[in-house]
């Protein structure tokens, strides 16, 4: 499956409860300070750091393929009391009104660009939507590999309404001439059956 649909249905519903980590949105408000505004945040998700970003008061729009993700940012967004402009586009492909002194990705999610071909294409996008003499921010990583013991190992978390939110990575393949790696996990929820009790 395409990165750029996965996050959606269960898996935008899981991703908040099960997060391992938050990202430290101190080195990108730095950045965004350093370069200037307005700032575009790629691949904001349901909104770490973007959120904090703009808490702090700072002009940042974001972008995300995943319209799921989005509705999670917005809500999370009005409960705050925090304005939001956020566009529900492909980085690759984006267009958008504004030009940005600043734009950046927090964390790998450049790595979830499937290919060079898309990779190039975003990086195309990007200087699209730069003003001029402003800066991008595209941290690259090699994710490392599960390890072995963690491959079948299930996560759990509690959901707000109770259910039980399970996640494990089932298999992962590693191909180092194309440099992508595939991870295929299993995402699950469920809920306690509760049977009426009396006669009837
Ligand atoms: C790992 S999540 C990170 C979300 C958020 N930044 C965080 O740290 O919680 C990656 C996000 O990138 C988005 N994404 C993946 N491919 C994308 C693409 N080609 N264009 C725009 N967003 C993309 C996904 O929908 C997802 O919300």
């Amino acid at each position: 499956m395409d990165p750029a649909d996965f996050y959606t249905g269960i898996v935008a519903d899981l991703y908040g409860p099960l997060k391992s980590f938050s990202q430290d949105p101190e080195p990108y408000a730095a950045f965004v300070r350093q370069a200037g505004a307005p700032a575009l945040e790629l691949g904001c998700g349901d909104g770490e750091p973007l959120l904090e970003l703009r808490r702090r008061g700072l002009d940042v729009d974001g972008v995300d393929s995943s319209a799921d993700m989005l509705v999670r940012l917005r809500r999370r967004a009005d409960e705050q009391g925090i304005p939001v402009t956020v566009f529900h586009q492909r980085m690759e492909a984006m267009s958008l009104p504004r030009r940005y002194r600043a734009i950046y990705l927090a964390g790998p999610t450049f790595t979830l660009l499937p290919d060079d071909a898309t990779a190039l294409a975003a990086l195309g996008r990007i200087r699209a939507h730069l003003a001029e003499g402003g800066t991008a921010l595209v941290p690259l990583f090699t994710p490392a590999p599960t390890p072995a013991e963690q491959i079948g190992r299930v996560r759990t978390a509690a959901a707000p309404d109770g259910a039980e939110l399970r996640i494990s990575v089932v298999a992962e393949q590693r191909d180092e001439t194309t440099r992508t790696q595939t991870t295929l996990l299993r995402y699950r929820t469920s809920f306690a059956v509760l049977r009426p009790s009396g006669r009837g």
